[in-house]
């Protein structure tokens, strides 16, 4: 991940970070990156473990990632338990997300200290969340707060690569369009040593893409819009005609944000 941080930044553009739940997920977004010859992220939450075991789903992402065409890291997204972040180490994943958002600053700090310490060990990438973004990766409930410009440089001394800010996104769907804080942003951008990333995709608008990426967001998360793609092109009995359907309907989601992004043709 690290490496597409790094030409995301010096391009001016952002990665797309596509949450997938099984095999049409990852097909449907390989596909789309390799036809638009994007470089992607292909991540998976803790919380969605449960439906897709991580010891099933994590090798197949890998497997998909070294067979693409275009450079895919494989990340874990909100990570939440030591075990789950060493699981997914131990796999190969190029990354992982260290989610303390909960914890008081101090103590996610220390965490995320402890998992930059263990990832370094695998020469992998480590994203931190400072503030909180709004409800779970899952949709349950749980309130957005926006980041301190203290608590962000802090933890940037963490030695971590890309650091989540709450600036009043959430995961899910927006009751109304967020009013997003722009102006964190502009005091973050160009003073940390971190990448930073966007969740809560789905649902924002072109124009607030962009202007997040030109104030400096270099990786943003989308899952909802994933998941609702693939469940709405399933319909009737026949199994693999639904499964056709449902690689389609996920590659035009990630084209559509590929092209919001910025990422075509950068692979
Ligand atoms: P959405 O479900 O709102 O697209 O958010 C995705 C995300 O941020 C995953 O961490």
């Amino acid at each position: 991940m690290r490496s597409l941080l790094k030409d995301a930044k010096t391009g001016g553009w952002a990665v797309g970070s596509f949450s997938v739940a099984n095999m049409e997920c990852v097909r449907g977004v390989l596909n789309a990156a390799e036809e638009l010859r994007a470089p992607i992220i292909l991540q998976i939450a803790e919380v969605r473990l449960p439906h897709s075991p991580l010891s099933l789903i994590g090798p197949m992402m890998l497997a998909a990632a070294k067979q693409a065409s275009v450079p895919v890291a494989v990340h874990l997204d909100h990570g939440k338990t030591l075990s789950c972040i060493r699981e997914a180490l131990d796999l190969g994943f190029t990354s992982v997300m260290c989610d303390g958002s909960e914890l008081p600053i101090d103590e996610n700090m220390k965490l995320t200290e402890e998992v930059v310490s263990l990832a370094s060990k695998y020469d992998a990438a480590v994203e931190a969340e400072v503030g909180r973004v709004g409800r779970g990766e899952d949709g349950s409930e749980g309130s957005a707060q926006i980041a301190s410009l203290d608590d962000c440089f802090r933890m940037d001394e963490t030695g971590i690569d890309a650091l989540a800010v709450g600036i009043g996104n959430a995961h899910g769907l927006y009751a109304a369009s967020p009013q997003l804080r722009y102006d964190v942003l502009e005091r973050l951008n160009g003073r940390l040593r971190a990448a930073l990333v966007l969740h809560g995709g789905t649902g924002l608008t072109g124009e607030q893409f962009q202007t997040v990426i030109s104030l400096g967001m270099r990786k943003i998360n989308i899952a909802t819009d994933i998941f609702m793609a693939q469940a709405g092109a399933c319909q009737g009995s026949d199994i693999f005609r639904n499964i056709a359907s449902s690689v389609d309907a996920v590659s035009n989601v990630v084209k559509r944000h590929i092209k919001l992004f910025g990422s075509e043709g950068r692979a």
